[in-house]
Protein backbone atom coordinates (compact mmCIF):
# COMPACT_ATOMS: atom_id res chain seq x y z
CA UNK A 1 0.00 0.00 0.00
CA UNK A 2 1.29 3.69 -1.00
CA UNK A 3 0.71 6.51 0.76
CA UNK A 4 1.29 9.91 -0.06
CA UNK A 5 2.71 12.12 2.86
CA UNK A 6 3.99 15.66 2.21
CA UNK A 7 6.59 17.64 -0.17
CA UNK A 8 9.60 17.63 1.22
CA UNK A 9 11.01 20.92 2.96
CA UNK A 10 14.51 22.05 2.86
CA UNK A 11 17.60 21.13 5.20
CA UNK A 12 19.29 23.32 7.11
CA UNK A 13 21.25 23.74 10.27
CA UNK A 14 21.48 21.19 12.84
CA UNK A 15 21.09 21.57 16.68
CA UNK A 16 23.60 19.63 18.77
CA UNK A 17 21.95 16.33 20.43
CA UNK A 18 21.74 17.72 23.79
CA UNK A 19 18.96 20.36 22.52
CA UNK A 20 16.91 17.06 21.07
CA UNK A 21 14.99 16.22 24.45
CA UNK A 22 14.07 20.21 24.77
CA UNK A 23 12.43 20.03 21.83
CA UNK A 24 8.89 19.14 23.39
CA UNK A 25 8.71 21.76 26.23
CA UNK A 26 8.63 25.23 24.90
CA UNK A 27 7.47 26.87 28.53
CA UNK A 28 9.98 25.28 29.77
CA UNK A 29 13.05 26.35 27.40
CA UNK A 30 11.06 29.55 27.13
CA UNK A 31 12.12 30.29 30.95
CA UNK A 32 15.57 28.57 31.02
CA UNK A 33 16.01 30.69 28.03
CA UNK A 34 15.06 34.42 30.33
CA UNK A 35 17.23 32.31 33.53
CA UNK A 36 19.99 32.31 31.45
CA UNK A 37 19.77 35.85 30.25
CA UNK A 38 19.19 37.11 33.80
CA UNK A 39 22.21 34.88 35.43
CA UNK A 40 24.99 35.71 32.42
CA UNK A 41 25.05 39.76 33.81
CA UNK A 42 25.61 38.09 37.40
CA UNK A 43 28.14 35.47 36.27
CA UNK A 44 29.84 38.24 34.71
CA UNK A 45 29.75 40.98 37.44
CA UNK A 46 31.02 38.24 39.74
CA UNK A 47 33.61 37.52 37.24
CA UNK A 48 34.84 40.77 36.80
CA UNK A 49 35.05 41.58 40.74
CA UNK A 50 36.99 38.48 41.31
CA UNK A 51 39.59 39.07 38.85
CA UNK A 52 40.18 43.24 39.85
CA UNK A 53 40.46 40.78 43.74
CA UNK A 54 42.96 38.74 42.00
CA UNK A 55 45.08 42.17 40.53
CA UNK A 56 44.47 43.44 43.98
CA UNK A 57 46.12 40.71 45.70
CA UNK A 58 49.08 39.99 43.08
CA UNK A 59 49.85 44.31 43.83
CA UNK A 60 49.68 43.32 47.38
CA UNK A 61 51.74 40.16 47.13
CA UNK A 62 54.35 42.67 45.16
CA UNK A 63 54.51 45.45 47.63
CA UNK A 64 54.88 43.15 50.79
CA UNK A 65 57.76 41.27 48.90
CA UNK A 66 59.70 45.09 48.47
CA UNK A 67 59.14 45.38 52.06
CA UNK A 68 60.35 42.09 52.94
CA UNK A 69 63.52 42.98 50.96
CA UNK A 70 63.86 45.93 53.13
CA UNK A 71 63.34 44.78 55.95
CA UNK A 72 65.87 41.73 55.48
CA UNK A 73 68.08 44.29 54.94
CA UNK A 74 67.78 46.59 57.47
CA UNK A 75 67.71 43.42 59.79
CA UNK A 76 71.67 42.00 58.18
CA UNK A 77 73.15 45.70 58.76
CA UNK A 78 71.44 46.27 62.30
CA UNK A 79 71.86 43.11 63.94
CA UNK A 80 71.50 44.58 67.39
CA UNK A 81 67.76 45.34 66.42
CA UNK A 82 66.01 41.74 67.30
CA UNK A 83 62.38 43.78 67.62
CA UNK A 84 63.06 43.78 63.32
CA UNK A 85 63.04 40.11 63.20
CA UNK A 86 59.74 39.94 64.66
CA UNK A 87 58.48 41.95 61.76
CA UNK A 88 60.06 40.34 59.55
CA UNK A 89 58.61 36.64 60.61
CA UNK A 90 54.91 38.38 60.79
CA UNK A 91 55.71 39.69 57.51
CA UNK A 92 56.38 36.36 56.07
CA UNK A 93 53.49 34.56 57.49
CA UNK A 94 51.32 37.40 55.72
CA UNK A 95 53.16 37.01 52.58
CA UNK A 96 51.99 33.05 52.89
CA UNK A 97 48.81 33.95 53.65
CA UNK A 98 48.32 36.29 50.41
CA UNK A 99 49.68 33.33 48.21
CA UNK A 100 47.17 31.08 49.36
CA UNK A 101 44.12 33.40 49.01
CA UNK A 102 45.84 34.32 45.41
CA UNK A 103 45.23 30.79 44.56
CA UNK A 104 42.04 30.19 45.60
CA UNK A 105 41.50 33.23 43.87
CA UNK A 106 42.77 31.85 40.49
CA UNK A 107 40.80 28.58 41.17
CA UNK A 108 37.71 30.18 41.74
CA UNK A 109 37.75 32.42 38.74
CA UNK A 110 38.59 29.55 36.30
CA UNK A 111 35.56 27.79 37.58
CA UNK A 112 34.02 30.70 36.69
CA UNK A 113 34.92 31.30 33.43
CA UNK A 114 33.93 28.00 32.67
CA UNK A 115 30.53 28.53 33.75
CA UNK A 116 30.59 31.69 31.95
CA UNK A 117 31.76 29.64 28.96
CA UNK A 118 29.18 27.30 29.32
CA UNK A 119 26.00 30.17 30.26
CA UNK A 120 26.76 31.86 26.87
CA UNK A 121 26.99 28.53 24.63
CA UNK A 122 23.68 27.67 26.13
CA UNK A 123 21.92 30.89 25.77
CA UNK A 124 23.43 31.06 22.04
CA UNK A 125 21.76 27.54 21.34
CA UNK A 126 18.52 28.31 22.87
CA UNK A 127 18.32 31.74 21.14
CA UNK A 128 18.67 29.41 17.55
CA UNK A 129 15.75 27.37 18.65
CA UNK A 130 13.36 30.10 19.48
CA UNK A 131 14.18 31.92 17.04
CA UNK A 132 13.73 29.24 14.64
CA UNK A 133 10.38 28.32 16.08
CA UNK A 134 9.15 32.10 15.98
CA UNK A 135 10.12 32.36 12.10
CA UNK A 136 7.74 28.69 12.17
CA UNK A 137 5.00 30.36 13.69
CA UNK A 138 5.04 33.40 11.68
CA UNK A 139 5.62 32.34 8.93
CA UNK A 140 2.22 29.83 9.28
CA UNK A 141 4.33 26.97 9.37
CA UNK A 142 2.95 24.87 12.95
CA UNK A 143 0.27 27.81 13.34
CA UNK A 144 -1.86 25.22 15.12
CA UNK A 145 0.86 23.50 17.66
CA UNK A 146 3.81 25.43 17.95
CA UNK A 147 6.48 23.10 18.20
CA UNK A 148 10.53 23.28 18.89
CA UNK A 149 13.10 22.66 16.32
CA UNK A 150 14.30 19.51 15.98
CA UNK A 151 17.85 18.18 14.87
CA UNK A 152 18.31 18.22 10.99
CA UNK A 153 20.81 16.48 8.57
CA UNK A 154 23.02 19.07 7.74
CA UNK A 155 24.70 19.29 4.12
CA UNK A 156 28.15 17.77 5.13
CA UNK A 157 31.44 19.87 3.90
CA UNK A 158 32.30 18.68 0.53
CA UNK A 159 35.09 21.38 -0.34
CA UNK A 160 37.67 18.93 -0.87
CA UNK A 161 35.96 17.24 -3.71
CA UNK A 162 37.24 18.89 -6.88
CA UNK A 163 35.67 19.05 -10.22
CA UNK A 164 38.06 16.45 -12.08
CA UNK A 165 36.80 14.42 -9.20
CA UNK A 166 33.26 14.67 -10.66
CA UNK A 167 34.28 13.43 -13.93
CA UNK A 168 34.32 9.98 -12.27
CA UNK A 169 32.71 10.08 -9.17
CA UNK A 170 28.63 11.47 -8.89
CA UNK A 171 28.07 15.23 -8.15
CA UNK A 172 25.43 15.46 -5.51
CA UNK A 173 22.16 16.68 -7.58
CA UNK A 174 18.65 17.22 -6.24
CA UNK A 175 17.98 13.70 -6.08
CA UNK A 176 21.02 13.49 -3.65
CA UNK A 177 19.36 16.20 -1.77
CA UNK A 178 15.63 14.92 -1.73
CA UNK A 179 17.24 11.86 0.03
CA UNK A 180 18.97 14.03 2.92
CA UNK A 181 15.55 15.81 3.60
CA UNK A 182 13.79 12.52 3.01
CA UNK A 183 16.08 11.09 6.34
CA UNK A 184 15.68 14.51 7.79
CA UNK A 185 11.65 14.34 7.57
CA UNK A 186 12.08 10.98 9.27
CA UNK A 187 14.61 11.59 12.07
CA UNK A 188 12.12 10.86 14.59
CA UNK A 189 11.11 7.57 13.67
CA UNK A 190 14.77 6.99 13.12
CA UNK A 191 15.48 8.30 16.59
CA UNK A 192 12.41 6.14 18.11
CA UNK A 193 14.41 2.51 16.28
CA UNK A 194 17.35 3.32 17.71
CA UNK A 195 19.26 1.86 14.84
CA UNK A 196 22.79 0.14 15.62
CA UNK A 197 23.52 -0.24 11.68
CA UNK A 198 23.20 1.52 9.36
CA UNK A 199 24.45 1.07 5.28
CA UNK A 200 24.25 3.10 1.93
CA UNK A 201 24.17 1.05 -1.17
CA UNK A 202 26.15 3.76 -3.63
CA UNK A 203 27.70 6.47 -1.71
CA UNK A 204 29.46 8.57 -4.38
CA UNK A 205 30.26 11.85 -3.01
CA UNK A 206 29.78 10.39 0.95
CA UNK A 207 27.15 13.00 1.10
CA UNK A 208 24.14 11.14 2.48
CA UNK A 209 25.83 8.50 5.21
CA UNK A 210 28.29 11.55 6.30
CA UNK A 211 25.19 13.69 6.91
CA UNK A 212 23.23 10.77 9.23
CA UNK A 213 26.51 9.72 11.00
CA UNK A 214 26.34 13.48 12.18
CA UNK A 215 22.97 13.49 12.88
CA UNK A 216 23.13 9.59 14.51
CA UNK A 217 27.30 9.28 15.73
CA UNK A 218 26.68 6.35 18.00
CA UNK A 219 25.29 4.05 15.03
CA UNK A 220 27.69 2.02 13.09
CA UNK A 221 27.42 3.61 9.59
CA UNK A 222 29.15 2.17 6.69
CA UNK A 223 28.47 2.14 2.61
CA UNK A 224 29.29 0.28 -0.27
CA UNK A 225 29.73 1.20 -4.06
CA UNK A 226 31.02 -0.35 -7.19
CA UNK A 227 33.02 2.48 -7.90
CA UNK A 228 36.57 2.59 -6.21
CA UNK A 229 37.01 6.22 -6.77
CA UNK A 230 33.82 7.37 -5.01
CA UNK A 231 34.76 4.87 -2.08
CA UNK A 232 38.22 6.96 -1.41
CA UNK A 233 36.14 10.24 -1.89
CA UNK A 234 33.20 8.97 0.56
CA UNK A 235 36.16 8.37 2.75
CA UNK A 236 37.59 12.05 2.53
CA UNK A 237 34.39 13.62 2.98
CA UNK A 238 33.71 11.34 6.39
CA UNK A 239 37.06 12.57 7.66
CA UNK A 240 36.39 16.24 6.59
CA UNK A 241 33.57 16.29 8.52
CA UNK A 242 34.62 14.76 11.32
CA UNK A 243 32.34 11.41 11.04
CA UNK A 244 33.46 7.39 11.45
CA UNK A 245 32.68 5.75 8.39
CA UNK A 246 33.70 1.94 6.59
CA UNK A 247 33.55 1.85 2.71
CA UNK A 248 33.88 -1.22 1.13
CA UNK A 249 34.30 -1.05 -2.71
CA UNK A 250 31.52 -3.74 -3.67
CA UNK A 251 28.16 -4.37 -5.83
CA UNK A 252 25.05 -3.49 -3.66
CA UNK A 253 25.17 -5.65 -0.64
CA UNK A 254 27.22 -8.52 -1.71
CA UNK A 255 28.54 -10.44 1.42
CA UNK A 256 26.78 -7.93 3.71
CA UNK A 257 25.62 -9.81 6.91
CA UNK A 258 21.83 -11.04 6.98
CA UNK A 259 19.11 -9.07 9.29
CA UNK A 260 22.28 -7.13 10.31
CA UNK A 261 21.02 -3.44 8.68
CA UNK A 262 18.93 -1.19 10.66
CA UNK A 263 18.81 1.76 8.16
CA UNK A 264 19.63 0.93 4.76
CA UNK A 265 19.76 3.84 2.08
CA UNK A 266 20.08 3.66 -1.52
CA UNK A 267 20.04 6.25 -4.29
CA UNK A 268 20.22 4.15 -7.08
CA UNK A 269 21.14 4.57 -10.90
CA UNK A 270 17.79 5.47 -12.13
CA UNK A 271 17.87 6.70 -15.39
CA UNK A 272 16.21 4.61 -18.11
CA UNK A 273 19.08 3.72 -20.90
CA UNK A 274 20.01 0.68 -22.40
CA UNK A 275 21.14 -1.98 -20.45
CA UNK A 276 24.81 -2.18 -21.03
CA UNK A 277 25.42 1.26 -19.80
CA UNK A 278 25.17 0.02 -16.15
CA UNK A 279 27.99 -2.09 -16.80
CA UNK A 280 30.07 0.94 -18.64
CA UNK A 281 33.05 1.63 -16.88
CA UNK A 282 32.52 5.62 -17.00
CA UNK A 283 30.38 7.85 -15.23
CA UNK A 284 27.58 6.98 -16.69
CA UNK A 285 27.46 4.15 -14.45
CA UNK A 286 26.47 6.42 -11.37
CA UNK A 287 23.06 7.26 -13.19
CA UNK A 288 22.68 4.50 -15.80
CA UNK A 289 19.09 2.57 -14.70
CA UNK A 290 18.85 0.34 -18.06
CA UNK A 291 15.57 -0.64 -18.84
CA UNK A 292 12.62 1.54 -17.13
CA UNK A 293 15.75 2.74 -15.14
CA UNK A 294 14.88 -0.77 -13.08
CA UNK A 295 17.91 -3.28 -13.42
CA UNK A 296 20.29 -1.99 -10.55
CA UNK A 297 16.95 -1.41 -8.59
CA UNK A 298 15.18 -4.91 -8.44
CA UNK A 299 18.94 -6.73 -7.90
CA UNK A 300 18.80 -4.32 -4.89
CA UNK A 301 15.35 -5.30 -3.94
CA UNK A 302 15.56 -8.54 -4.12
CA UNK A 303 18.27 -8.77 -1.43
CA UNK A 304 16.28 -5.81 0.85
CA UNK A 305 14.39 -8.40 3.27
CA UNK A 306 17.38 -10.66 3.65
CA UNK A 307 20.11 -7.74 4.80
CA UNK A 308 17.28 -5.64 7.00
CA UNK A 309 17.00 -6.31 10.46
CA UNK A 310 13.37 -7.32 11.82
CA UNK A 311 12.65 -3.44 13.03
CA UNK A 312 14.90 -2.20 9.85
CA UNK A 313 13.68 0.48 7.25
CA UNK A 314 14.62 0.98 3.77
CA UNK A 315 14.86 4.67 1.80
CA UNK A 316 15.14 4.44 -1.58
CA UNK A 317 14.58 7.29 -4.75
CA UNK A 318 13.04 6.68 -7.79
CA UNK A 319 11.79 8.40 -10.87
CA UNK A 320 8.03 7.93 -12.07
CA UNK A 321 9.66 5.91 -15.12
CA UNK A 322 10.76 3.63 -12.90
CA UNK A 323 7.21 2.65 -12.00
CA UNK A 324 6.80 3.24 -8.04
CA UNK A 325 3.74 1.10 -8.06
CA UNK A 326 5.33 -1.91 -9.52
CA UNK A 327 7.48 -1.41 -7.35
CA UNK A 328 5.25 -1.44 -4.50
CA UNK A 329 3.63 -4.16 -5.57
CA UNK A 330 7.23 -6.55 -5.88
CA UNK A 331 7.80 -5.13 -2.28
CA UNK A 332 4.45 -6.15 -0.73
CA UNK A 333 5.32 -9.61 -2.28
CA UNK A 334 8.19 -9.93 -0.01
CA UNK A 335 5.44 -8.86 2.95
CA UNK A 336 6.66 -5.20 2.74
CA UNK A 337 5.02 -1.88 2.88
CA UNK A 338 5.82 1.22 1.00
CA UNK A 339 5.37 4.31 1.54
CA UNK A 340 6.58 7.70 -0.28
CA UNK A 341 8.45 9.97 2.23
CA UNK A 342 8.95 13.07 0.11
CA UNK A 343 8.56 14.05 -3.13
CA UNK A 344 9.70 16.60 -5.84
CA UNK A 345 10.10 17.42 -9.44
CA UNK A 346 13.24 18.36 -10.66
CA UNK A 347 13.74 19.90 -14.34
CA UNK A 348 11.99 16.89 -16.40
CA UNK A 349 12.23 14.25 -13.23
CA UNK A 350 9.83 13.42 -11.00
CA UNK A 351 11.45 12.53 -7.86
CA UNK A 352 10.30 10.82 -4.47
CA UNK A 353 11.64 8.70 -1.65
CA UNK A 354 9.96 5.64 -0.92
CA UNK A 355 10.35 3.66 2.60
CA UNK A 356 10.21 -0.28 2.93
CA UNK A 357 8.87 -1.67 6.15
CA UNK A 358 8.38 -5.34 7.01
CA UNK A 359 4.32 -5.00 7.51
CA UNK A 360 2.48 -7.08 10.45
C1 LIG B 1 22.90 8.30 -8.27
S1 LIG B 1 24.46 7.98 -7.58
C2 LIG B 1 24.16 8.45 -5.90
C3 LIG B 1 25.40 8.85 -5.14
C4 LIG B 1 25.14 9.41 -3.76
N1 LIG B 1 24.54 8.43 -2.90
C5 LIG B 1 24.27 10.64 -3.84
O1 LIG B 1 23.12 10.58 -3.40
O2 LIG B 1 24.75 11.67 -4.32
C6 LIG B 1 24.53 6.23 -7.53
C7 LIG B 1 25.79 5.63 -6.92
O3 LIG B 1 25.66 4.21 -6.92
C8 LIG B 1 26.87 3.63 -7.34
N2 LIG B 1 26.54 2.34 -7.93
C9 LIG B 1 26.07 2.06 -9.17
N3 LIG B 1 25.87 0.73 -9.31
C10 LIG B 1 26.22 0.16 -8.16
C11 LIG B 1 26.28 -1.18 -7.68
N4 LIG B 1 25.88 -2.21 -8.44
N5 LIG B 1 26.72 -1.41 -6.42
C12 LIG B 1 27.13 -0.38 -5.63
N6 LIG B 1 27.12 0.89 -6.03
C13 LIG B 1 26.67 1.18 -7.27
C14 LIG B 1 27.45 4.62 -8.30
O4 LIG B 1 28.84 4.45 -8.44
C15 LIG B 1 27.05 5.94 -7.66
O5 LIG B 1 28.03 6.38 -6.78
Amino acid sequence: MMDVETESTGTGTSVEETTENLCDNPTRDTLAEGLMGLLKPTVDRLDERVRATRISQLELKQELDSVLDELKKIAESQKSLPILDEYVKKLMVSKQKITIVSALLQNSQERLNKIHETVAKESARRRIILETEELASTSGVNKKKPKMTKLLMDTPILSHITQSDYLTVYEPAEDSYLMLDALEKEIDVIQELQPVVCLEVGSGSGINITAFSKVFPSCFCFCTDINRRACEITLATSKLNDTVIECINADLMKNIRPNSVDILIFNPPYVVTESLEIKSSKISRAWAGGIKGREVIDNFLKIVPDVLSEKGICYMLVIDENKPEEITNIMSDMLFDTTIVVKRKAWNEKLKVLKFSRNG
